[in-house]
């Protein structure tokens, strides 16, 4: 009997040292069928039970029974610890890292309207001047009867407005066709001294080299007490060199007419031109920047204000066209087809951008 119980505590102690060195799910099933299978050395002893007298089945029985415990217990254990480490490991190789693009990329550029319209702003927050934002979608008040323009005004033809369906009220909305109509919406929603700069979208119904149906636009108005031309030459001046970064920009005013200034004027700087080239800032050659004036008593009137007690100037300006004549932009449609090609080649980096102290652009 004792030879029995030895023998058990030798196979136990093999069995354990097995146990312990197994590295896989594999190799402790394999010691699993070995001990504990249909053929399996402790199987086998457990069935020989049946041969033994009462007697030694007393005491072979309840060791065998806490052997086959015992070493089923050591292999599931065994085997919680494999599979958690091989549960690890797997997880450790399909590690990734959430922070790398999904796929390579492209860097996008900011667009060159973009850029310029930074720009613009970041001269006039320099001198003072707030952002103000309109809708594109405009009603005609906004757009032509509070800026002056009567019904039936031939000025309203020019414009080539884009009209939308009539509402339910018979009003026809429009797109706008200038930022002007935000000069309006600021002096109706606050009281003056206003000094605001207003970029946007504006559409006009013309399309060729230099025209495109939708095209973008800024917009100064300055609204204060005894507000008179000087102050508009001076802050376009001021304008025009921080813009196109000379010292010295030529600068004349030609008459002209807009419903909603008094007097209105065109704004032309000095440039030189050699074949496609224009270069500012030099030369007898005039180029043609902005529309600009006092603004017009009745439309101060309009906003319900005493023009004789509050009167300014506006200005409005194509910001495609200054893009074009910085940056050397030939062909404005270009720059609305969204070609990757002419994007890379005349977008900025992300990271340019433009200010005041560190240099306007790059
Ligand atoms: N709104 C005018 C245009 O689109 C420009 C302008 C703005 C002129 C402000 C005078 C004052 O042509």
């Amino acid at each position: 009997m004792s030879d029995l119980l030895g023998e058990l505590a030798a196979l136990e102690a093999e069995l354990g040292a097995e146990i312990a060195q197994a590295s896989d799910e594999s190799s402790l099933e394999a010691i699993r069928v070995k001990a504990l299978g249909q053929k399996g050395l402790i199987t086998l002893r457990l069935r020989g039970l049946g041969q033994m007298d009462a007697e030694q089945r007393k005491i072979a029985g309840p060791a065998l029974n806490g052997l086959r415990d015992r070493i089923g217990a050591a292999l599931s254990a065994a085997k919680s610890v494999i599979t958690a480490r091989a549960q690890a490991e797997r997880l450790a190789a399909k590690r990734i890292d959430m922070t790398l693009p999904a796929r390579p990329y492209e860097p996008g550029t900011i667009h060159p309207v973009s850029q310029v319209t930074d720009e613009i702003i970041e001269i006039f927050a320099g001198l003072g001047f707030v952002l103000a934002e309109g809708p594109d979608i405009e009603e005609d008040r906004y757009n032509f009867t509070m800026l002056n323009f009567p019904e039936g005004h031939p000025a309203r033809e020019m414009h080539d407005t884009f009209f939308l369906d009539a509402n339910h009220d018979g009003e026809r909305l429009l797109l706008r066709t200038h930022t002007s109509p935000v000069q309006v919406r600021t002096l109706l929603a606050q009281k003056p001294p206003v000094r605001v700069i207003i970029p946007g979208r504006t559409y006009r119904c013309d399309s060729d080299q230099t025209h495109t149906p939708m095209f973008h636009q800024v917009e100064g108005l300055v609204i204060d007490r005894n507000i008179h031309m000087g102050h508009l030459k001076g802050t376009l001046e001021a304008f025009a060199r921080a813009f196109f970064e000379i010292d010295q920009v030529k600068m004349r005013m030609r008459p002209s007419h807009f419903p909603f200034t008094e007097p209105s004027m065109e704004v032309d700087i000095g440039c030189k031109r050699s074949g496609d080239e224009i270069r500012i800032g030099e030369g007898d050659d005039w180029l043609e920047i902005l529309g600009c004036g006092m603004v017009h008593p009745n439309v101060i009137r309009n906003c319900g204000l005493d023009p004789d007690e509050w009167q300014g100037f506006a200005f409005g300006c194509g910001i495609d066209r200054l893009a074009m004549l910085k940056y050397g932009a030939p062909d404005l449609r270009a720059f609305f087809d969204g070609d990757m090609r002419w994007l890379k080649h005349y977008g900025f980096q992300v990271f340019d951008q433009p200010s005041l102290c560190g240099g306007l652009s790059r």
